[in-house]
């Protein structure tokens, strides 16, 4: 019998992708694998059941029967809800020795990576997807910055009282909004370039300083103080910086960001929560009526004021930091969710069952139960990995 992979509905109710887009079925059912899809897991995808019974794929109407009979479970946000109730329900589903894959912030929920460990369930956690290049085709966190960096320009725009773009009327002269993206990484790298679509003078900074010629490229200026020479990375990551380095670096953003009209932030530090880059002081320095959209929301947000999934106004600074920036296109973020988590699919499955190595990088990174129950291998007292 060919492996079986199950794709539930996603329960969080902010979320609107789907693990597994129909054309994504199909190419997995052509290939020998059996794909089930729970009732209405696509549909705010925009991908009806009747779309997966084309592709191939089982639709099955009771979430439970359709865990108990997965190989593999795919999923974006990992087992059940937020609460602890509805992710206990969906592993208790989960047979001993199934994986389960998605994005499962094993930082945060090492209570959860714990929980599937001692039900005997194999969890990756595709956050954890190292940075080398055989990996790039399922970076997932690269496909959904891509996204987030796209979208955080529009909610900037339609937040901000200011049109983008450098406009001579009849009427006189309107300036061209002055953005300033701090970190130019994947998330970054879009916003500069749809900034600048739009219109706007752009300016960036990264602590990375490799990245200014990318910058550069895209018709942005690189701001710097200086002291960016430690910011060179293990694996694509910024690497966490000293107290004094982070001072210094609030100190000359809340000069740069008395002179614009938003700032987009997306700095983050790979397992750790994210840099705090604008201070309160520096919001209250800001012009009134400017726009902050900080993209590290989830890990605690690069502004001070930041309220996770809330918009706020502080000092008459309209400061939104949303989550789940990506499920707002949740066409375009399945489809390439679909095309990460499948190659990630094929990696570590063949339609025969798991192939899994647990010396190959990408198995050992994303890997955060123990490495223990991998099969052919006994149950041993071994610690999970979350955290590490
Ligand atoms: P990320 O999401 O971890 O961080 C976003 C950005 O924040 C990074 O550019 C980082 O340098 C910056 N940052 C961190 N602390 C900062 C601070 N204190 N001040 C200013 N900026 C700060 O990184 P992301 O966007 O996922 O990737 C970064 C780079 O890694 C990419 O530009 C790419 O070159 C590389 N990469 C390589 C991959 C591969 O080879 N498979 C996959 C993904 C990324």
């Amino acid at each position: 019998m060919s492996l079986r992979i199950v794709v539930p509905r996603e329960l969080r109710p902010s979320e609107a992708r789907v693990a597994l887009v129909p054309d994504a079925v199909a190419q997995l059912v052509d290939e020998g694998f059996s794909v089930a899809v729970e009732c209405g897991a696509g549909v705010r995808s925009f991908a009806d059941d009747d779309a997966y019974r084309a592709n191939g794929a089982n639709v099955i109407d009771e979430r439970a029967a359709l865990l108990r009979d997965a190989d593999v479970v795919l999923t974006v946000r990992g087992l059940g809800a937020s609460d602890d109730e509805s992710f206990m329900g969906d592993v208790a589903c989960v047979r001993l020795g199934a994986a389960v894959v998605g994005l499962l912030d094993p930082y945060d929920h090492e209570d959860r990576v714990q929980s599937m460990a001692d039900h005997g369930v194999l969890a990756f956690a595709l956050e954890r997807m190292p940075r080398i290049t055989r990996a790039q085709s399922m970076d997932v966190l690269s496909s959904m910055s891509t996204i987030t960096g796209y979208q955080a320009v529009l909610l900037a725009a339609r937040s901000s009282p200011r049109m983008f773009p450098l406009m001579m009327t009849a009427a006189g002269t309107l300036a061209a909004a002055r953005v300033l993206v701090l970190g130019a990484g994947v998330a970054g790298l879009q916003a500069i370039a749809t900034a600048r679509r739009l219109g706007a003078v752009v300016q960036a900074y990264d602590v990375r300083p490799v990245v200014r010629e990318q910058v550069e490229s895209l018709g942005a200026t690189f701001v710097s103080f200086g002291g960016e020479h430690s910011g060179d990375t293990a694996g694509g990551y910024a690497i966490e910086q000293s107290e004094v380095f982070y001072a210094r670096e609030r100190e000359m953003l809340a000069d740069a960001l008395c002179d614009v009209d938003v700032a987009i932030t997306t700095a983050l530090v790979l397992g750790r929560r994210a840099p705090t880059l604008i201070t309160a002081a520096a919001v209250a320095g800001m012009r009134p009526g400017s726009v902050i959209v900080d993209l590290a929301a989830e890990r605690g947000g690069n502004c001070e004021l930041s309220e996770p999934g809330e918009t706020v106004v502080r000092h008459g600074v309209s400061i939104a930091a949303p989550l789940d920036l990506a499920s707002s296109a949740p066409v375009h973020a399945s489809q390439m969710y679909a095309r990460n988590v499948s190659t990630f699919l094929r990696h570590i499955a063949s339609p025969d069952g798991l192939t899994l190595d647990a010396d190959d990088e990408i198995v050992r990174e994303t890997l955060v139960t123990p490495a223990a129950l991998l099969p052919e291998e006994s149950p041993a007292d071994v610690a999970p990995v979350a955290g590490a």
